[in-house]
């Protein structure tokens, strides 16, 4: 069967960027919904290299059930209409998940366990067994998703969530999550060929995605996914992908720099990058941002996520760093891109700088925004507007 319908999840405001990076892994076209896009007409391989290879996605999910409902006995009868013993065997555990938009239902909590009975009762029909429920650490992960009206299942095909790249070991205040990081560096035209540079790196995840990306080394090569415990897992066909993506593997052209003012985070980032595989092709420094210039690049991109403070006094305290940071740019970084990601809106005024582009995003449940800011020498000044 090569038609599946999938919905990667990613973080609000990816969905494009998610779109381009799926129809350069397998060529195909994905419709953009709200943090999701959907993707028609799927082949197993298709979901082994999404997996593999997306930088953007946080789920890869398989639908097996969409329809309409109206009770918990619909609920049941969507899911008991579910091969389940073809997907998986009868000894992995599994987990279901629900969410609702505008559901009439009264309890989640009992349609959840209206799907779970359903899995249970299509495994004792066949093998007079069911396989259990694993709510912390499960071989299989069900997601159900509701509706006002329709009730849609779906087999979450990654396990772990994608931003665990499994690289992580440390992290700092507030690090981003890898997938977002990256989306930040593809919004940012980052394609591993120009100099880059972090100023805030905290515990490195901006600087280590770019490493993975201008060594063009699969984001999950090291990790492993939930569809190697299938029935119907192809072990050589995986196999042949993985391999081709170790060889894709390049040397990245340029130094990748990542610095922090503190130095616990960085040894932390250090360590992080030891465990990606990235950390001959980054320089780590523990230096107050601005210092000398970090390199003689005349381009390349400046990108970084600086602290924000969610409390008033907090942020009206880092924002009287930004026309330091401003004059910084201006000074070494003419012919550069400087990214900054933050929820702080007033950025752009308070440094005196023209965005070239305001990107909405969110960072979890928090409205942020990416500002880009083309750093000419001299033409760079706020107009009004
Ligand atoms: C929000 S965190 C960055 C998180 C990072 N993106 C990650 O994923 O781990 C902001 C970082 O900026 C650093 N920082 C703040 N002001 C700085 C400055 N002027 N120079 C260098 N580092 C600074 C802090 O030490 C902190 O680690």
């Amino acid at each position: 069967m090569s038609n599946y319908s999938l919905v990667l999840t990613c973080p609000r405001g990816l969905e494009r960027v998610l779109t381009a990076e799926i129809a350069s892994i397998i060529g195909k076209n994905a419709a953009c919904g709200n943090g999701f896009v959907r993707v028609e007409n799927a082949t197993l391989e298709d979901i082994y290299r999404l997996n593999l290879h997306t930088r953007t996605a946080s789920r890869v999910l398989l639908q097996v059930a969409n329809q309409h409902y109206r009770d918990e006995d619909d609920i049941y009868r969507a899911a008991r209409n579910v091969a389940w013993f073809l997907w998986f065997s009868v000894k992995c555990s599994f987990k279901i998940s629900i969410e609702s938009t505008g559901s009439h239902l009264k309890s989640l909590n009992f349609a959840a366990l209206r799907v779970k009975d359903a899995v249970c009762d299509c495994f004792r029909e066949e093998y007079n067994e069911r396989p259990s429920v694993d709510k912390d650490n499960p071989d299989i992960k069900i997601a159900v998703f509701l509706d006002k009206k329709s009730i849609a299942i779906y087999l979450d095909t990654s396990g772990e969530p994608l931003f665990k790249r499994g690289y992580r070991q440390g992290q700092g205040v507030a690090p981003l999550r890898e997938n977002l990081a990256a989306g930040l560096l593809l919004l940012a035209g980052f394609n591993g060929e120009q100099a880059f540079f972090d100023p805030m790196a905290g515990s490195g995840t901006i600087a280590i995605e770019a490493a993975l990306i201008a060594k063009n080394q699969a984001a999950g090569l090291n990790r492993h996914f939930a569809f190697e415990k299938w029935n119907n897992f192809k072990r050589d066909v995986w196999q042949k992908i993985r391999t081709q993506a170790e060889q894709a593997i390049i040397n990245a052209p340029h130094k990748i720099m990542a610095f922090d003012e503190d130095k616990k985070i960085i040894q932390i980032a250090q360590q992080n990058a030891q465990k990606a595989g990235v950390a001959k092709e980054i320089h780590f420094q523990a230096a107050h941002f601005p210092n000398d210039k970090p390199c003689d690049d005349d381009c390349g991109l400046l990108l970084c996520n600086p602290p924000y403070g969610e409390r008033l006094g907090e942020l009206q305290h880092i924002q009287k760093n930004y026309f330091a940071w401003s004059a910084a740019l201006k000074q070494q970084f003419s012919g550069w891109t400087a990214g900054f990601f933050t929820a702080d809106r007033e950025l752009p005024k308070i440094m005196r700088l023209l965005p070239k582009r305001k990107i909405p995003l969110y960072n979890g449940k928090l409205d942020c925004r990416l500002f880009l800011f083309d750093m000419v020498s001299g033409t760079h000044r706020r107009q009004k507007v």
